[in-house]
């Protein structure tokens, strides 16, 4: 493995090591992708041998120019309404944090969709995966670069420490912005349907195309839902630790349990935490918020509290805590999605 720079000579070691075969990680803006030539079959089973990822797990390609749309997705046999939707989802929500399941092309290798009958497209907006995407294939299959099941890196040495000689180049980027990974809209059927919350809220998509259904909550006992999009899989995105999760007014009452680790949405309800354990409150390197800025308004802290939930879950599972008590984010904006990976992570315990 070689880390680059995010400098342009470096971007296209990357790219020509993607046009050979092999596999680069690389900044997007909601977390690190582990790349490779969504059209090489060799390249697309490296992905799922380094990320232990069982096959029936789809991948999402990336593409860098709406021109290359066609290449991955057969738009042309979308009812006209669901065209209308695309065209203006394309307009004002790409380049950005959604990932669209269309139908797919033929050319497409079964290996990517899983032999799903749809490809699931993104477009992202981070400026150096634009660049190795161009440099490259035009299209790129990248899955989180994270093992299977396991929390999604935000910063190149989660990627380092994860996956290590599993990959032969990792771009360091600094840190993925938004922090969660994209919201998967299902464009298939009418009305569209999130099947995956992330970065792109509900309230923006709706905004551009009216009303969306949702599908989640997760589908432990529903293999044909899970399988439809297995990011929806109850037990994903899973620190170590056995992570209880709790709303506001339970987590202010929790007694404090030396060993275990505390993750607080917001200083408030940290605030009223420290008040009953007094005895234990400031200093505790067990003890994390998400927020820290009280005057910004609920939707702007989910979006602090996204950008900082996975490099926070990876600093607490380095310390290695009994167990993890995490508190709920509000369920608005990217509360969503915040809110549904700890869902999904508390679910390992069971
Ligand atoms: O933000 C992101 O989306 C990141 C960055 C790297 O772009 N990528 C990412 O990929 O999160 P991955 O493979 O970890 O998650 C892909 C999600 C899974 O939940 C998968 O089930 C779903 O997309 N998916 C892939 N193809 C699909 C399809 N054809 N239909 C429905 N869901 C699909
Ligand atoms: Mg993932």
């Amino acid at each position: 493995m070689r880390m680059l720079t995010s400098g342009d000579e470096d971007i296209r070691i990357a790219a020509e090591a993607i046009k050979a075969g092999r596999l680069a990680a690389f900044p997007t803006e909601t977390v690190y992708g582990l790349g490779g030539d969504a059209f090489n079959v060799s390249a697309l089973a490296r992905i799922f041998e380094a990320k232990r990822r069982p096959r029936f797990d789809p991948l999402i390609v990336h593409i860098a120019d709406l021109s290359t749309l066609d290449m991955a997705a057969d738009i042309r046999s979308l009812s006209p309404s669901l065209r209308a939707k695309l065209d203006v989802l394309c307009r004002e929500l790409w380049p950005g944090p959604l990932t669209l399941a269309l139908p797919k092309q033929p050319s497409v290798p079964d290996l990517a969709t899983s032999g799903l009958p749809t490809v699931a497209v993104r477009f992202p907006s981070h400026p150096v995966a634009q660049k190795l995407i161009r440099y490259s294939t035009g299209v790129i299959a990248a899955p989180s670069a994270n093992p299977f099941g396991y929390l999604s890196p935000t910063k190149a040495g989660h990627v380092q420490e994860q996956l290590g000689e599993r990959v032969d180049f990792i771009i360091d980027g600094g840190r993925a912005g938004i922090g969660v990974e994209s919201t998967v809209l299902d464009l298939t059927e009418d009305p569209a349907r999130i099947l995956r919350p992330g970065g792109t809220s509900r309230e923006a998509i709706e905004a551009v195309i009216g009303h969306v259904e949702m599908g989640f909550p997760p589908t432990r006992d529903a293999p044909q839902a899970a399988l439809h999009s297995p990011g929806q899989l109850a037990s994903h995105y899973a620190p170590k630790a056995p992570l209880f999760l709790h709303d506001a007014g339970a987590m202010s009452h929790l007694p404090f349990c030396p060993g275990e680790a505390y993750l607080f949405f917001d200083e408030e309800t940290r605030g009223a935490w420290s008040m009953r354990n007094a005895r234990n409150a400031g200093g505790d390197e067990r003890i994390f918020t998400l927020t820290h800025d009280a005057d910004k308004g609920t939707a702007d802290k989910t979006l602090e509290a996204a950008a900082n939930l996975f490099d926070t879950l990876y600093i607490i599972d380095n310390i290695k805590p009994s167990a993890i008590h995490a508190q709920k984010s509000p369920d608005i904006g990217l509360g969503v999605a915040i809110n549904d990976r700890l869902t999904r992570a508390a679910a390992k315990r069971n």
